[in-house]
């Protein structure tokens, strides 16, 4: 059997046609996708559709909700918007005792949207070292019966895990081959925790702020904080001969190098928090508007350049800016911190540019267009 000239044509027509979508797809899929932590609520803040259609138009590529209500998540049905959604402390000792409870929550936040809202990955917990009632015993079960209770219902892309802050979880920063997970939950909690991630395809989601790291060590350059390129801006690591340029590629790799101390190699890591203030109570003298947009913008620069950290070149997969709206934090000796990257009246606070990055989930289209054009040649042959 030979093709017709008209099969032919189809053929290369085709083929014209998955190149052009492919390309470019193929080509940004090494970059790592770059959104913002939205903390709604608060009746000064605009109304979730609204915002829906900024980040939109901004090009961000994915928004994380801590917290995250119904009728936030449904703003976010009619947007190419991927959500990452944070299931609260409060919840995972109810979830670790029975998986109905898991059920009942993903009926009222997943099963009304999914998959119009391109929900992503849920986090069981957020920080449960530093809660103050001992969750670590309810963790596992809880993210297990998660993961069981999306399975029930027949969803099995969204990715399952929890959110560790770099400061409670990790050793140290420097140098990043040193690093380790703190004991005693390394053994206990960590370890299992990354079986289920490597067994699951899931990601390691981590809170990372170098601006903490920083103040707590006065021989750190600001500018290595800042991502300020200067010649005298770096530090190696002479174990693994490594050069440094920066703070946040340097804890990073702390979490990589720990994550293969223990046995893991390719989990990839998700950066849920990070960011640095414009302003902040007396003793916060580097939390300035300047440096606060230096480090937003260095950030995304760097993670659009596609160079990775020095141990993995694909580098992290996903990031989120802490956080949306500039305000005033509700509680405590954050009251007077900002953070935010946009102003209740949704102007920009820094230029920011996100139009370079990459939006998640580029490859599932890929497959799509790669099965439409198998199809369509088969219908020819036949
Ligand atoms: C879990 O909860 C469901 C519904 O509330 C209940 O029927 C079931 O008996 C519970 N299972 C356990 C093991 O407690
Ligand atoms: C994880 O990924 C591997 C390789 O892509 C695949 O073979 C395996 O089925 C996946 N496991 C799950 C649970 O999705
Ligand atoms: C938005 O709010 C900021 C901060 O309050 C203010 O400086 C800016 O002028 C406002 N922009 C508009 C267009 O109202």
């Amino acid at each position: 059997m030979s093709l017709s000239s008209e099969s032919l044509a189809l053929l290369f027509f085709f083929f014209f046609f998955f190149f052009s979508f492919t390309l470019p797809i193929m080509g940004s899929s090494a970059l790592p996708a770059i959104g913002v932590t939205y903390v709604h609520g608060g009746s000064h803040l605009p109304r979730p559709e609204r915002v829906a259609t900024t980040l939109q138009s901004l090009k961000i590529a994915c928004v994380r909700l801590p917290a995250p209500d119904p009728d936030v998540i449904r703003a976010f049905s009619y947007s190419n918007i991927t959500l990452l959604l944070s299931i609260p402390n409060s919840f995972i000792p109810a979830m670790a005792s029975n998986q109905s409870n898991a059920l009942r929550w993903l009926y009222r936040h997943v099963v009304p949207f999914y998959p119009r809202a391109r929900i992503s990955t849920i986090s069981v917990g957020n920080d449960i070292l530093d809660s103050s009632a001992d969750l670590s015993d309810f963790l596992l079960p809880a993210i297990r019966n998660v993961y069981q209770a999306l399975h029930e219902l027949g969803i099995h892309k969204i990715l399952v895990s929890t959110t560790f802050s770099f400061i409670n979880v990790m050793t140290t920063t420097f140098p990043p081959s040193a690093a380790e997970f703190q004991e005693p939950i390394a053994d206990s909690l960590v370890k299992p925790f990354l079986d289920f991630l490597a067994e699951t395809n899931s990601s390691i989601l981590l809170n990372l702020y170098p601006y903490n790291v920083y103040r707590s060590n006065s021989e750190i350059p600001i500018g290595y904080a800042l991502f300020q390129e200067q010649p005298f801006n770096f530090r190696d690591d002479l174990i693994t001969g490594v050069r440094y340029r920066n703070l946040f590629d340097m804890m990073v790799d702390a979490v990589i190098s720990a994550m293969a101390v223990a046995g893991y190699e390719d989990i990839p890591v998700i950066v849920t928090e990070t960011g640095w203030p414009s302003s902040g109570d007396a003793t916060e003298v580097d939390a300035s508007e300047a440096y606060a947009e230096m480090y937003n913008k260095g950030l995304v620069g760097h993670l659009q350049s596609g160079l990775g950290t020095p141990l993995r070149k694909e580098g992290v997969a996903e990031t989120y800016i802490f956080e949306l709206f500039d305000e005033d934090m509700k509680q405590g000796s954050e009251s007077k911190r900002h953070w935010g990257i946009l102003y209740p009246n949704m102007t920009k606070k820094y230029g920011i540019d996100f139009s370079g990055s990459a939006q998640v989930g580029g490859v599932d289209n890929l497959v799509v267009v790669f099965w439409l054009v198998v199809a369509i040649l088969w219908l020819q042959w036949k």
